[in-house]
């Protein structure tokens, strides 16, 4: 099977699949759903293990089976290490694994679910505190060699638990949350991390998850109705506005798109020809944050 290479990823746009278990879509509507994303130019595909009470890779899987024609297309990237609660997986409480024989499970059985060879690559969901970077690392190095996974990153990392593990092996990315409603990666050392060393960060809920557009709190309204000023002023979406502030940023932001619509995904791909000047980004921060910059 011939693999895209990195080479080959040229849209910063990635589709998230997390709420696709919501979405019920049957297979021939699954398939329409990634040919439309690949159509706009997406073809980086984000998943977990844990996604839909572990039936997210297998939803997808099953259009791959169908047309299998569409994996040359795209790059499938997801997650591993948090164990979930369910009836077919019992545990006392929910927690985190990073342990060499879950992480080698969960790989094997991405590669089941979502009927492909390799995975483009793979995330440490959440920062495991009882970590072994040595062990962790030679996991990763078994697992590259196999074949079964082509590069590796970190989600939800701090920069120190990142630099931990990225001294015992290379680390593509850091998949963290970033939008106007959530702007605490701008301040934790995250970004500017990524910015150092060259790696682009993946942002997870671009939108807050929806509360930009529906969210009844004081910061969603501040912020709803400063950027709804500046979509009006530059004739773009509510939508591309809040991509082009991620975009905006000096680190390369990668940011995932949550939306089952279409139209929507159309709107964050449509950010990439928007540059906002640094007055409107920061009135937005403004918003945000509820009071002027110091
Ligand atoms: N690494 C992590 O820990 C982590 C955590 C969370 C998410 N993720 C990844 O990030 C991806 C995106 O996260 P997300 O789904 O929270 O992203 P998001 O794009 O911020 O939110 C998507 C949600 O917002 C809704 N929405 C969009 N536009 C709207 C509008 N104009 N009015 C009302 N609702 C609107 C969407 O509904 P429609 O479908 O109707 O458009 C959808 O339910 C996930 O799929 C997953 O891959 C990773």
């Amino acid at each position: 099977m011939t693999m895209p290479t990195d080479s080959s990823v040229t849209c910063p746009i990635v589709a998230g699949l997390w709420r696709l278990a919501d979405w019920q879509l049957d297979v021939p509507s699954r398939v329409r759903w990634i040919e439309q994303a690949l159509d706009l130019g997406i073809t980086r595909f984000d998943h977990a293990d844990v996604y839909g009470d572990y039936r997210v890779e297998s939803l997808f899987g099953e259009a791959l089976k169908a047309v299998p024609s569409l994996r040359k297309r795209m790059q499938i990237i997801t997650k591993c290490g948090i164990r979930l609660h369910t009836d077919s997986r019992p545990c006392r409480v929910d927690y985190y694994d990073s342990s060499v024989g879950y992480v080698r499970a969960q790989v094997e059985q991405s590669l089941r679910n979502l009927h492909v060879e390799q995975l483009d690559l793979v995330l440490i969901h959440r920062p495991d505190y009882l970590m072994d970077a040595d062990a962790l690392a030679d996991t990763f190095r078994a697992l590259t060699r196999e074949g079964k996974v082509a590069r590796w990153g970190v989600s939800n990392h701090s920069a120190s638990q990142f630099a931990l593990l990225h001294a015992h092996h290379p680390l593509a990315t850091n998949q963290i949350e970033l939008s106007t409603l959530a702007t605490g990666a701008l301040d934790d050392g995250t970004l500017d991390q990524a910015q150092q060393l060259g790696l682009p960060p993946m942002i997870w809920s671009p939108l807050a998850g929806g509360r930009l557009f529906t969210g009844t709190d004081a910061q969603a309204v501040r912020v709803r109705a400063e950027m709804t000023r500046i979509a009006a002023h530059l004739d773009i979406s509510l939508t591309t506005l809040a991509f082009a502030w991620l975009l905006r940023h000096p680190s390369h932001p990668q940011p995932i798109t949550g939306s089952r619509r279409i139209d929507r995904l159309r709107e964050a791909v449509a950010a990439l020809d928007v540059k906002l000047d640094a007055e409107d980004w920061y009135a937005i921060l403004i918003a945000s944050r509820g009071c002027p910059m110091p």
